[in-house]
This record gives structure tokens, C-alpha cells and sequence, in this order.
């Protein structure tokens, strides 16, 4: 079968390569010549595992080609899944001009019967629009159908979740399209939901603002764990072996970020503004996480004083461990936030970069964590990257202008760092 994926960013990337294992003949489609260009040569404009060695694997062989070539991709392709990127707009609508870009574009080029399927996770209705907005860019009225089939990657597990998923939403009024689609996947070993377009959609913002909540709530059950001299990881662990409950997004730390939480959570809030629904819950969830870097901080102040003129070193940038994405990443708010109150910041990642509008006299990048920890007055661990468990922490305490640790990922043993001589706190666990 061949299969057009229009978006060569990080859903349209995966979602090419997984098909092209899974042994279909994929065209990826891009209006950027740069990416098309780079995964031509065998390489990811983003930090992916595993997902270069598929890329390697297949190009050159019939089942992966990249193009930025329209007309000739859309022409050669019954199939077209639309992976474009959604940013949010500034009151927290989800912005749809690249999906109606693809849309228009495939209604222009249209040369038969196509069948579109969208990935890109949208607001509820939008298979809709893509329908009309297909339907008015059409020359010649062939026949086309349009599907929705949300995505659930996760950063950092992408190869894994897209060839192993929990489970595959085909959001379709018709049976044949349903057939269609689930003949794609077919060697994936994993329940198939055929339901209406608007349920797919909502599915996508269900899931993530459901998962959001797990993470918003255990972080506030930390913060009086904190008071009440409870240890929230075995709390977490307690409650997550009820079945009904579950163990993960159970983690308390300074909180969640990324592209997919913040964003599909201010975009389902704004949907229920707009149908006159509040979503109480949601808004305290947004809330909450909004807050939980500083309730780290507020740590760092009881214990070293007034953070003026004092050195911080954060560990970890990016938004979670095995990604160099910080986008919403709270590290990031909490740079800002010493920036403002006047400390001095050293940070180490191993693979984010810090952004050059954050870089200044006050705050610079580390060349390894025992070095961006020297002299400091205190180091907060933002992210949980396994090397971190590595360190020698015995040498670093010694290296450090006083030995404060506090640890917003609960990611080191709280014992054993106070064995060494540490001040450590970690959020709802020390
Ligand atoms: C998420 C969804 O998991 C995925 O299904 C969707 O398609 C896109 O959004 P992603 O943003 O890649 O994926 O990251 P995820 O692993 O879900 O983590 C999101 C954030 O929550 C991270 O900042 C992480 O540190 C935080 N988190 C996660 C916690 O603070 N505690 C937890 O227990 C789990």
C-alpha cells in the first residue's frame, strides 16, 4: 500500500518511518526543503531513539522517499495522513492553518478517490472542516473521505509506543473507510476503536488532560506529604497497585511540560469556554502545575536565604529525560524566575541547549554536572536523566560551596545522599 504522510516533524517522522517497518511504501511530505533534505542524508532534525536507525534502515529502499514535492506526492498517493503541527494561539486555541494548508493543498491536487487522515491532534470538529475545506480547493470532483486518527507518542518513546500502541482510535462513519484504516495496522497486536470523528478527537484532549490531572494531583498530595513527613513515592506506589488507579503519571516533581500537555490542556479548556462548559478540575490542574517549580524554590530560599548574588546549578533542561525538547520545560521557568530574583545560574544537559535569549552574564551552560555543580550554593536536579545517578556524589559534595541537593524528579536515594552529607529535599520525599 502507498501511503503519503504530509508533515515531516516529530508525529509525521514516526508515523512515516513505523509504516515503512511495518512494510508499506511511504512518501513523507514537507514544505521545508531543509528537513526533506536532512532526512534524505539519514538524519533527524530532532532527538528521537531509535528513529535514525529506521530511517537509515529504509531509505533507499521503495518503502521511504522524501519530498517537497506536492502535486507529484499527492498524485501518487491513495492514502494521506496529515501530521502537521497545531501551536496553540495565544488564548489557547489550537492554530489550524497548516492542517488547512494540507487540506487545501490535497483538494488542489486531487487526482481520484483519496482518503485523508488526520493525525495531527485538533480541536473537536475539525475533520469536519478538513472535509470542506478539501471539498473547496477541489478542481474536479473526485470522491474523498476524511478520517481521524489521533497520535499518543510520547517523546522519548515514540518508536515504541507507535509500533507497540495501547491502543488505535479510527474516527469514521463509515464502515469501508474503518476497514481501510484498520488494514494499515493490521500487524499491530492492540485493540482497534472504531468510533465517529468527534469521539476520536475529544479522545486525544481526554487522554492528555486525564493524565495531566494524575500528575497536578500527585504533585499537590506532595506538598503536604511534605508537611506531614509521608513519603509521596510510596504513597504513589500504594494507590498506583489498585487496578482502578494505575502506576504511572504517579511521579511528583516540579511539574509537567512539553508540547502535548500544556498546549491540548489550554486547548480543551478553550473548546469548553466556547460550548459554555467550565472545566473546574482542568483550570486547577493548569494552575497547580503552573506553581510547582516554585514551591522547589521556595525550598532553595528556606534553606540558603535571599537567592541574590547566590549560585544555583540546575540539572537537567529539557522537558523530560531522552529528549532535547524544553519547550514548557519548568527548568526553564525556573531559570527565569532565579534570573529575576539575581542569583547566578549554571545549568548541565546532555543533549537540550540552553536558549541564547536565556543566556547572559548571569546565566551559563555547564560543561558536565560536576563542574556546573562546583562552588554552587545549591543544585536543583530539574530533569531525570539516568547519568545523574551516576555522579559521584561524594566528590560533588565537596565541590559544592555548601552541600544542598534538592531534587525535583525524587530521582536519588533520599538516604543515601544524607549518608554523604547532603541537605536533600525532594518534592514530597527527603
Ligand atoms: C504526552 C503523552 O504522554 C502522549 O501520549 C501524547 O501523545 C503527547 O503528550 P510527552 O509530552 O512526550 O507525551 O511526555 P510524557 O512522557 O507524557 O511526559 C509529559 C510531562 O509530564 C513531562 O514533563 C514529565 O516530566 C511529566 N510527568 C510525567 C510527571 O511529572 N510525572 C509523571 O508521573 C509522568
Amino acid at each position: 500500500m502507498n501511503i503519503l504522510v504530509i508533515g515531516t516533524g516529530y508525529v509525521g517522522t514516526t508515523t512515516a518511518l513505523v509504516f515503512a517497518e511495518i512494510g508499506w511504501n511511504v512518501t513523507g511530505l514537507d514544505v521545508d526543503p531543509q528537513k526533506i533534505e536532512h532526512l534524505r542524508q539519514g538524519k533527524l532534525h530532532f532527538y528521537e531513539p531509535g528513529l535514525e536507525g529506521l530511517l537509515k534502515k529504509h531509505l533507499g529502499t521503495k518503502r521511504i522517499r522524501f519530498t517537497t514535492d506536492k502535486k507529484e506526492a499527492i498524485e501518487n498517493n491513495a492514502i494521506i495522513f496529515i501530521c502537521v503541527g497545531t501551536p496553540s494561539l495565544p488564548d489557547g486555541r489550537a492554530d489550524l492553518r497548516y492542517v488547512k494548508q494540507a487540506a487545501e493543498d490535497i483538494g488542489r491536487h486531487m487526482n481520484g478517490d483519496k482518503l485523508i487522515i488526520n493525525k495531527s491532534t485538533v480541536p473537536v470538529g475539525t475533520q469536519e472542516l478538513v472535509t470542506g475545506w478539501t471539498r473547496d480547493a477541489r478542481t474536479v470532483p473526485y470522491p474523498f473521505e476524511v478520517a481521524s486518527n489521533p497520535e499518543f507518542l510520547r517523546e522519548g518513546k515514540a518508536l515504541m509506543d507507535a509500533l507497540q500502541p495501547d491502543r488505535i482510535i479510527i474516527g469514521t462513519n463509515s464502515d469501508n473507510v474503518a476497514k481501510r484504516i484498520g488494514k494499515l495496522y493490521e500487524s499491530m497486536q492492540c485493540p482497534i476503536i472504531v468510533t465517529t470523528p468527534r469521539t476520536a478527537e475529544f479522545t486525544k484532549y481526554a487522554a492528555n488532560a486525564f493524565l495531566a490531572t494524575k500528575i497536578s494531583f500527585i504533585n499537590e498530595l506532595a506538598r503536604l506529604s511534605d508537611r506531614l513527613g509521608v513519603n509521596v513515592k510510596e504513597v504513589a506506589y500504594g494507590i498506583g497497585l489498585d487496578n482502578r488507579i494505575g502506576p504511572s503519571f504517579l511521579q511528583a516533581g516540579i511539574g509537567y511540560g512539553g508540547s502535548c500537555f500544556p498546549k491540548d490542556v489550554a486547548a480543551l479548556l478553550n473548546m469548553a469556554e466556547h460550548n459554555d462548559v467550565e472545566l473546574k478540575l482542568l483550570k486547577k490542574v493548569v494552575h497547580v502545575n503552573q506553581r510547582q517549580h516554585l514551591y522547589m524554590l521556595q525550598k532553595v530560599r528556606e534553606q540558603i536565604g535571599n537567592l541574590a548574588g547566590k549560585r544555583i546549578a540546575l540539572l537537567g533542561l529539557a522537558f523530560k529525560p531522552d529528549t532535547d525538547d524544553i519547550r514548557e520545560a519548568p527548568a526553564i521557568r525556573m531559570i527565569q524566575k532565579l534570573r529575576n530574583e539575581k542569583a547566578y545560574v549554571q545549568v548541565y544537559d546532555p543533549i537540550a541547549a540552553l536558549p541564547p535569549e536565556l543566556m547572559d552574564e548571569r546565566v551559563k551552560f555547564g560543561s558536565s554536572p560536576e563542574e556546573t555543580m562546583k562552588g554552587a550554593d545549591a543544585a536543583i536536579i530539574c530533569t531525570e536523566w539516568p547519568m545523574f545517578l551516576k555522579i559521584d556524589w561524594v566528590q560533588v559534595k565537596d565541590s559544592m560551596n555548601a552541600p544542598n541537593l534538592f531534587d525535583g524528579r525524587n530521582l536519588l536515594d533520599a538516604g543515601q545522599m544524607k549518608d554523604i552529607g547532603f541537605y536533600y529535599q525532594g518534592i514530597g520525599y527527603s
